[in-house]
């Protein structure tokens, strides 16, 4: 009776796991955060796309990396000026974002197309959008294909030169300066917003 009692005790406790084919790969991800990413090319006109593959590799030196494939006028933009400026949207700005995503051509001022408002930045060419809540202007060091199965994909690594953000957005409590953000993430092509606050590095 008590060897039953822990035979269905353990079989309750133990998950059971699935494997998986590669293509589901949304399953196993964590959303990720959403950036517009502005650049301008050689002819002045601007660009805004919508990066999810955004990662920090440094805090000291600031530094960043972004997955990118090479069929986007934000990576051709990149490639030629070396320059562009990560912005963080809010989540109220689900629809611009989408617009940005939009494959219009590469003469479009997708500032226009987004109906956006570009700022100059304070070091790099690339304008800030004045919507989104937050602004880093990058520096690229270098840019990487990723494999030769994954010709078309490359990392771009670059140091972030200078920080911007919206004055009501500077808060010495992170948790409250993170809600006001209202950030998006995204995987395979749906929306979520940040959940709230659970706890801090002290806890055990
Ligand atoms: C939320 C979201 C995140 C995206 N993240 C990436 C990304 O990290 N890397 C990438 O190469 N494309 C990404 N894309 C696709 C590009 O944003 C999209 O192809 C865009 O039209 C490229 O614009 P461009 O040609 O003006 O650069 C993403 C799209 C969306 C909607």
């Amino acid at each position: 009776m008590v060897k039953l009692k822990f035979f269905i005790t353990y079989a309750r406790c133990m998950k059971k796991k699935k494997d998986l084919e590669l293509k589901d790969y949304e399953l196993c991800f964590i959303p990720v955060p959403v950036y517009l990413i502005s650049t301008v090319d050689e002819h002045n006109i601007y660009n805004i796309a919508p990066y999810g593959m955004v990662m920090p590799v440094s805090y000291h030196p600031l530094i960043i990396s972004i997955g990118s494939s090479k069929n986007r006028d934000t990576y051709r933009n990149i490639k030629a000026i070396n320059e562009f400026v990560l912005n963080a949207p809010s989540s109220n700005m689900l629809k611009k974002v989408n617009r940005t995503a939009d494959p219009v051509p590469s003469e479009v001022d997708e500032f226009i197309h987004a109906n956006l408002t570009p700022i100059e930045s304070k070091i790099v060419k690339p304008p800030r959008i004045e919507e989104c809540t937050t602004h880093m202007e990058c520096k690229t060091m270098w840019i990487k294909e990723v494999s030769e199965e994954a010709k078309n994909r490359v990392i771009i690594t670059a140091e972030v030169v200078a920080l911007s953000l919206d004055e009501d957005l500077l808060r010495t409590n992170l948790c409250k300066q993170k809600g006001l953000m209202r950030p998006l993430y995204y995987e395979k092509h749906i929306y979520f917003t940040l959940g709230g606050y659970i706890g801090d590095r002290r806890m055990r």
